[in-house]
């Protein structure tokens, strides 16, 4: 089936289990290396980068308060096209307690981009965090990122800024 042609209803979240952390190890390194092109931290090289994510994603998969949802597409099989990553954090006790939704990561295969996937799964995202009785949700993202807009059409303005120079 041609993948422009795939009809967005033909894409459904799931949450992901330990048996899915090769996809999203899979998805969150395509996306480090995005991020590196766009001014993020460079990637290391060979299977270093890879090692990691995979050792933090066992660690977090099955966490209740950790969320990874997978986007998957039905064409020829089922095919994962995409994540969201999101976690309940809580400010340090030197700040009043609250819970917080961190966004860690969205991700959307560049061949089904623009079909609305990742509003779904920050939308579902967003869900789940009041679910948990989150007060707000924050995320970081590039300035040169276009997903910005995605973010801004979701209600998230900019709240910090984060400054580097050149030592
Ligand atoms: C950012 C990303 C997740 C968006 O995924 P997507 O499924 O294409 O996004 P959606 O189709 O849900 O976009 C919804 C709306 O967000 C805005 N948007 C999304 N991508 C955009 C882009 N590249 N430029 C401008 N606006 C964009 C648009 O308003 C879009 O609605 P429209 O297509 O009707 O105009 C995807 O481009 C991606 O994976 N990029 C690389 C990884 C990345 O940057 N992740 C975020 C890290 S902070």
């Amino acid at each position: 089936m041609d993948r422009k042609a795939l009809p967005v209803h033909d894409v459904e979240l799931r949450r992901a289990h330990p048996g899915d952390t090769d996809t999203i190890v899979d998805l969150l390194h395509r996306m480090l290396k995005e991020m590196a092109a766009l001014g993020g931290h460079p990637v290391a090289e060979g299977s270093r980068a890879a090692a990691w994510l995979g050792q933090r994603c066992a660690a977090t998969v099955e966490d209740p308060e950790h969320l990874f949802l997978l986007a998957e597409a039905q064409v020829l099989e089922v095919e994962p096209v995409g994540l969201v990553e999101a976690s309940i954090t809580r400010p340090p006790p030197v700040f009043r307690t609250r819970r917080v939704l961190h966004i860690h990561a969205v991700y959307v295969l560049p061949g089904y981009r623009r079909r609305g996937i990742a509003l779904r799964l920050l939308e579902a995202a967003l869900e789940w965090g009041r679910a948990h009785s989150c007060a707000e949700a924050e995320l970081n993202t590039l300035c040169r990122n276009p997903a910005r807009y995605l973010y801004e059409s979701l209600g998230f303005t900019a709240a910090e800024v984060e400054m580097r120079r050149i030592l």
